[in-house]
């Protein structure tokens, strides 16, 4: 999809649609009043007989408005007007999207912008509501027999803003890198294990550095055993695909900038190994390489922003199966730190294998280290689907990244890293063990990676929640993304 802005009056505009807000109680935004003037009064004759639901998002299509050039009016409810701000606008747009993405229309103009939101500015208004439409239009590509003749959905959508200015081009340009890079994320994450493998990975990874100019090197086992990664390997031990660990480099800013890491998680199936999943759900396994689908999907986000920083982006990919070969439990590994760790449970795997990538990201000297993982059941029955779990060593870091994903509309939540925990951890085979048990089981997990995140600023994102949704919807989100090129954007004007 397009995304472009323009100003100018609604109702004149030349449109398959023309979404417009409304406010409860009969309240027009100033769109919706010209439109509504323009018409003698259509839409608020509409308002007066109750037909739109009064909470955000609730939407009714209008279809040959007299006096409006544009073919159908999406009339979109705000919710409330003292209520107006984040969540509703968040609504509205979605609501706007899911529309504009099942519609016969070629074209849609969407003025919501005109509305007073305190806390941001127009172009983060303007590049947030791009992102939203245009990651509204993704689809999947299923692999189905037969492929529906005609694909609906809106090709061309221009924002209505007051005055167009470069920042604002810029934004729409943002929006639409943002939302390119959640469709790598969404694809790689709702494509099946037996395609999307840790070869997979690798290969999309190379094949976006080609095409996009950044660097990409895939170690292989041998390479990784000669680094001492005998926490990583052991996880991956039993899979038919082998492991690989993906690095990528942007090199945007000046030579001495230190780089930001990323880290994903890239477990590309999930089983438990010899600690066997129950079959419940099961197949949403596929999503434990979420994390990794962020940080190699936000590296194409990256390169088309072209930001003038230095990222480094770090994927340890593995398939944790069961099999002759596997990890036990009670089996104790010694990890690239040199830290060794007895394995209690094959199915806590996310962090035996981040272990060794977060040793990897000390040779870049980084200006801080930021993994994003699929780690625990317990993150989910924490915040559920809404926040990411937040965990960091440093609390500068901690509030950036909180408030990046507030701008974003990807937000996550500070959780404790406390040393009270650690006991939960102690092993009398090895440094630690991998399982902490279930009271905190989200934190035990990012305490247990802290161990290896000693020699630089870094945060933890637990997405098990929030990366892909189960249900009617199922699917991958490609959240967190959004947040790690917020992270990025501000760093950059900041550099
Ligand atoms: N990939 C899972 C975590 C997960 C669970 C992600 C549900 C998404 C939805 C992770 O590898 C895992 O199995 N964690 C265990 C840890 C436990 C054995 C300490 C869990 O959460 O149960
Ligand atoms: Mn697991
Ligand atoms: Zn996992």
């Amino acid at each position: 999809m397009e995304v472009s802005i323009t100003s100018g009056t609604p109702e004149k505009m030349q449109a398959g649609i023309v979404a417009v807000g409304v406010f409860n109680d009969g309240l027009l935004t100033a769109a919706a009043q010209t439109i509504d003037t323009a018409s003698n009064g259509k839409i608020a004759a509409m308002l007066k007989r109750g037909d739109l639901e009064d909470n955000a998002g609730a939407t009714l299509m209008l279809h040959d408005v007299p006096g409006v050039a544009a073919e159908r009016v999406l009339v979109v409810s705000l919710g409330k007007k003292e209520d107006f701000g984040d969540r509703s606008a968040r609504d509205a747009l979605n609501s706007i999207a899911k529309v504009l993405a099942g519609s016969n229309a070629i074209d849609a103009v969407v003025c919501l912008s005109d509305t007073t939101m305190p806390n941001r500015t127009m172009a983060s208004r303007v590049q947030l509501a791009t992102r939203v439409l245009a990651d509204g239009a993704y689809k999947f590509d299923a692999p189905k027999q037969k492929k529906s003749a005609k694909v609906r959905g809106v090709k061309k959508v221009t924002i209505v803003v007051p005055k167009v200015d470069p920042a604002l081009e810029t934004a729409v340009k943002n929006g639409m890198a943002i939302a390119a890079g959640m469709a790598v994320t969404k694809d790689l994450g709702n494509l099946g294990g037996n395609v999307a493998n840790p070869g997979y990975l690798a290969s999309t990874a190379q094949s976006l550095g080609k095409e996009f100019g950044f660097a990409v090197e895939v170690l292989e086992r041998a390479d990784m055993e000669k680094l001492g990664m005998g926490s990583l390997l052991s996880v991956g031990r039993a899979s038919y695909s082998p492991c690989k660990f993906i690095i990528m480099k942007y090199e945007g800013g000046a030579k001495g900038d230190k780089p930001i890491v990323l880290v994903g998680k890239g477990v590309t199936f999930d089983t438990g190994g010899i600690s066997l999943k129950p079959g419940a759900l099961l197949d949403e396994m596929k999503y434990d390489m979420s994390g990794a689908g962020s940080v190699i999907g936000v590296f194409k986000t990256l390169a088309q922003m072209k930001l003038p920083i230095n990222v480094i982006g770090l994927v340890p990919a593995v398939e944790n199966m069961p099999g002759g070969n596997a990890a036990r439990p009670g089996d104790v590994v010694t990890s690239m730190s040199g830290l060794t760790v007895e394995i209690l449970n094959t199915d806590a795997e996310g962090r035996l294998i981040l272990n060794d990538a977060l040793t990897y990201a000390e040779r870049f000297d980084p200006a801080c280290v930021i993994d994003v993982a699929t780690l625990t059941g317990a993150c989910v029955v924490a915040l559920g689907a809404h926040a990411s779990g937040l965990y960091a060593n440093d609390e500068a870091l901690a509030a950036e990244l909180l408030k990046c994903g507030i701008d974003a509309g990807d937000r996550a939540w500070q959780m404790p890293l406390w040393e009270d925990y650690w006991p939960q951890l102690k092993s009398n085979f090895a440094d630690m063990s991998n399982l902490g048990g279930a009271p905190g089981g989200s934190i035990t997990a990012a305490l247990f990676l802290s161990k290896y995140a000693t020699k630089y600023k870094w945060a933890h994102l637990d997405v098990a929640g929030t990366a892909s949704v189960g249900g009617d919807a199922k699917g991958a989100t490609g959240r967190p993304l959004p947040l790690l090129a917020q992270f990025l954007l501000e760093r950059a004007q900041a550099a």
